[in-house]
């Protein structure tokens, strides 16, 4: 293992840590599951605590940091925003309804160990960019990690626990692997960009072939797609984006095709739901079948769900031998295990 020190580092996006760094956290995540597995203590977090703000739902994020948390012999706080006095942007407070992040964040970091966020959307006004700075904000004041749940830009902990499942099938050098992240049609518009944001810059540390596929409209932020290019020309691999589902599956090892909105990322400009409905139900064929899959390397199938079955994927591809959703999901556990073991 490197000798990375990531104590006390905040964990809001991919783009602030280099390969060295990642693999650090990758290689702890594989060393605690294997203790997990094997039921061996592994109580490095002892007596610590860990905040969780949750301004959307969530099974996977919360249930895994909790969890997570007790396993390494501390504690988390589900904390609802709207159930304590919401944390606020200075300008943006209500009397007795909110309450300034700076004093939340600095009040916090006398009584515990990390501050953890998710915020992306409706809380947001849809305004791509809002989230992120919500959780900036907790960062600048707490002298304590904070980490990013999922923001409208980023995914960071599903983008750790994503490149672990590559990893646990294809082994750790995964140069020459073909990886797809899809677009794929939904019933609902409200979908942010994090998930496929966070998996091409995780797959762009590793060497892969990386191909993004979407419909027409449907355009990642275009600092995203930069810092893959430079990262395929830094690390290895390469990146294209095609409007073709077909022609994305040809011969993938790994196909990733989940749902996301049609939503501008200038941060001014909400989502328009109504135009959003309009270009998704004109996309209705994006969705994942098994001739889709039979055109591609016997990919393994991933997904971050909740997946909206019968839109996104059918339930034969989901429920079949190369899904590896479960799995995936479980990782969720180890990998912020490793996280939280080395930053808090
Ligand atoms: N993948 C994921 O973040 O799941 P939850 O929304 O259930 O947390």
């Amino acid at each position: 293992m490197a000798a990375t020190d990531l104590r006390g580092r905040d964990f809001i996006t991919i783009m602030d840590f280099d390969r060295e760094e990642l693999e650090t956290i990758l290689e702890t995540a594989f060393d605690l599951k294997r203790k997990f597995i094997r039921g061996e203590p592994h109580e490095l977090l002892r007596g610590k605590t860990l905040f969780m703000f949750f301004y959307n739902r969530s099974l996977r994020t919360r249930n895994s940091f909790e969890a997570g948390m007790t396993q390494l012999g501390g504690h988390a706080h589900y904390l609802e925003p709207e159930a304590v006095y919401t944390p606020a942007l200075p300008g943006e407070e209500k009397a007795y309804a909110t309450e300034r992040i700076a004093d939340v964040a600095r009040v916090l970091a006398e009584m515990g160990h990390g501050i953890a966020i998710r915020i992306y959307g409706k809380p947001t006004g849809w305004i791509y960019g809002k989230g992120r700075l919500i959780i900036q904000e907790f960062a600048r004041w707490a002298r304590i990690p904070v980490i990013n749940m999922e923001d409208d830009v980023d995914h960071p902990c599903q983008a750790l626990a994503d490149i672990m499942t590559i990893m646990e099938k294809f082994g750790t050098d995964l140069r020459g692997k073909k990886f797809v992240m899809s677009w794929a049609y939904s019933g609902s518009v409200e979908k942010p960009l994090a998930v496929p944001q966070g998996a091409i810059m995780i797959a762009s540390y590793f060497g892969m072939d990386i191909t993004l596929a979407h419909p027409k409209g449907f355009d990642l932020d275009p600092n995203i797609l930069n810092f893959v290019q430079k990262n395929v020309k830094k690390y290895g691999g390469s990146f294209k984006i095609v409007h073709d589902m077909d022609e994305a599956f040809k011969d993938a090892d790994i196909v990733y095709p989940k749902s996301w909105t049609c939503q501008p990322t200038d941060g001014k400009t909400p989502l328009d739901v109504e135009k959003a409905k309009a270009l998704f139900e004109a996309n209705r064929h994006w969705i994942t079948t098994v001739e889709k899959m039979k055109l591609t390397n016997d990919a393994i199938y991933m997904h971050c769900l909740p997946a909206d079955r019968g839109m996104e994927v059918t339930d034969e591809v989901i429920d079949g031998p190369n899904s590896v959703i479960v799995e995936q999901a479980g990782n969720r556990l180890h990998a912020q295990k490793g996280l939280m073991a080395l930053i808090m």
